[in-house]
């Protein structure tokens, strides 16, 4: 199937509508990336494998290397650019730093996104409850109990 024309679309992303005209098909990452230039998002899999394209999508995790921007028309989205600006975001930013729990950091921010999501709607979750939240999200550099210990302790303070 060839490329569609180019549609009129509205996202609303970290609070600042964006009226595009894009292929209806693109995955949404795509137009984050190289139409918006919010290139935090990270590409990874593309098949909704490992979790490096995470977003949250009116207050819930998405993924967005597959699903079509069409899907998005109208919707708020928040990217890390945007979670970078919350409190919690920054919290659970500071302790990945303290605890080193990035490596190459391909996965950081899809990790961040799902973690900030998670502690925004249950404040001190416990191990199990984290790691099912994380379960999505691969770590090729083996990160994750780094990644648990950032975790616990954002939610600790
Ligand atoms: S890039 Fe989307 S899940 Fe891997
Ligand atoms: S830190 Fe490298 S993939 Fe997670």
């Amino acid at each position: 199937m060839g490329a569609r024309h180019p549609v009129s679309l509205s996202l609303t992303i970290n609070g600042t509508r964006h009226d595009i005209a894009s292929d209806p098909d693109t995955p949404l990452v795509y137009v984050l990336r190289d139409e918006l230039k919010l290139k935090g998002t990270k590409l990874g899999c593309g098949l909704e494998q490992c979790g490096a394209c995470a977003i949250i999508v009116d207050g819930k995790v998405v993924l967005s290397c597959v699903t079509p921007v069409e899907v998005f028309d109208g919707k708020a989205i928040t990217t890390i650019e945007g979670i970078a600006e919350t409190e919690t975001g920054q919290r659970v930013q500071r302790a990945f730093i303290e605890k080193t729990a990035a490596q190459c950091g391909y996965c950081t921010s899809g990790l961040v996104v799902a973690a900030t999501a998670l502690l925004e709607t249950v404040p001190a979750p416990d191990r199990e409850t984290v790691k099912a939240a994380l379960a999505p999200h691969l770590c090729r550099c083996g990160s994750h109990p780094r990644v648990l210990e950032a975790i616990e302790k954002a939610s600790a303070t």
